[in-house]
């Protein structure tokens, strides 16, 4: 089994370093490493953020572990070549459609969450947010009105199909949780929202043990920090899922701690924490390595075929915080280095 392991930029490598000595101390028997550079990193060697090599080591992973892009030295590049097009450019290239990202309180953690105690600990939820469409993917450019003024503008459009293969992921992933699934959109005043409501209505009929609901997405962000714990499953679109997901990070406390898996229809998967580069923290050695480490228990879990050893590793961090162990973002004062060896002095 190979796995891609792609560090990018600012705190990513700082994030995967961490999660590969978890990787190493579990010695998962036939599992291979392979890293290449990605985004600025990528850019500055190669002239390009997603370079062929690294593209083409993507697609002959079993699984690949992704850090973080996103390079402020690379701002004034022209959009095709910033280090975020990398990400954007392996979701689409390797149709990974369906973004898993469970947020789930800690108890350790509950003092840290920005929510009231018996708020933040009944939080258990997984948003599911799809990743090859939406505002993100469509046309988009600058122009000039009539009258002169500069315009830009983004296309946001859905189609059937599209909303359909994230519904289905979504309903499943309900099925073999608690059962409830609630689809967030505006379909209050956008045409793409209308469609998609209509098409999860449509697909719900496969799923008759899953109780459906909607919610528009301003509503969606009040309620995920009045009642969270409503929430058992959420599936929305790209932009939404974004939005929401960073907002449900803090919620359980940091978004240094929430996990993703990026799959395609056949469970080949990518891998990242949900933060990005952080370049205002990063080569300062306090980046929280959690939310890479416990993407490398959803790359075992959902990619490998090694449940047992992400058990481990979601145990040892739940050992780790409960004896104590906090980096800056979680009010504490361990390096991301540190916060490694308590992971793995746990595991
Ligand atoms: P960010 O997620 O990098 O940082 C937001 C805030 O959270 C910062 O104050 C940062 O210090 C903090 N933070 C993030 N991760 C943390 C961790 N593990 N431990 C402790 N604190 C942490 O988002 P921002 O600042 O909006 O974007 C920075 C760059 O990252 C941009 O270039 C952006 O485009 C890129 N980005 C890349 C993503 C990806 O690679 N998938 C996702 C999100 C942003
Ligand atoms: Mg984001």
């Amino acid at each position: 089994m190979l796995v891609a392991i792609l560090p990018g930029d600012g705190i990513g490598p700082e994030v995967t370093a961490q999660a590969r000595r978890v990787l190493d101390a579990l010695a998962v028997p036939g599992m291979t490493y392979e890293s290449a550079l990605v985004g600025g990193a990528a850019y500055h060697a190669t002239g390009h953020p997603l370079p062929p090599e690294t593209l083409d080591l993507a697609k002959r992973a079993d699984a690949i572990l992704f850090g973080a892009v996103g390079d402020p030295t690379c701002d004034s590049l022209e959009r095709a070549l910033r280090p975020e097009q990398a990400i954007l450019g392996l979701r689409k290239e390797l149709t990974l459609f369906s973004n898993l990202r469970p947020a789930k309180m800690f108890p350790e953690l509950a003092d840290d969450s920005t929510l009231r105690r018996e708020i933040a600990e009944a939080i258990d939820l997984l948003i599911v947010r799809e990743l090859n469409g939406d505002v993100y993917f469509g046309e988009k450019g600058m122009r000039r009105t009539a009258d002169g003024l500069r315009e830009g503008y983004d296309i946001m459009s859905y189609n059937e199909a599209e909303v359909r293969r994230i519904a289905h992921s979504a309903f499943k992933a309900a099925q073999a949780r608690r059962g409830k699934l609630c689809s967030v959109d505006k379909a209050n005043v956008l045409e793409t929202s209308q469609l998609w409501r209509d098409v999860v209505i449509e697909v719900a009929a496969d799923y008759p043990d899953v109780a459906l609901s909607h919610m528009y997405v301003d509503n969606a962000a009040m309620q995920l920090v009045r009642n969270p714990g409503q929430f058992d499953v959420i599936v929305t679109g790209n932009l939404f899922g974004d939005i929401l997901s960073d907002q449900a990070s803090m919620c359980v406390g940091s978004i240094g701690m929430l996990a993703s898996a990026s799959l395609d229809a056949n469970g080949k998967g990518l891998y990242e924490p949900i933060h990005g580069s952080a370049p205002d923290i990063a080569g300062q050695s306090k980046a929280n390595p959690l939310a890479t480490i416990l993407s490398a228990a959803m790359m075992l879990r959902f990619s490998l075929g090694q449940a047992e050893a992400a058990d481990r590793i979601e145990a040892a961090v739940a050992k780790a915080l409960a004896g104590g162990a906090r980096t800056a973002d979680l009010g504490g004062s361990l390096s991301t280095s540190a916060m490694g060896d308590a992971v793995l002095a746990a595991l």
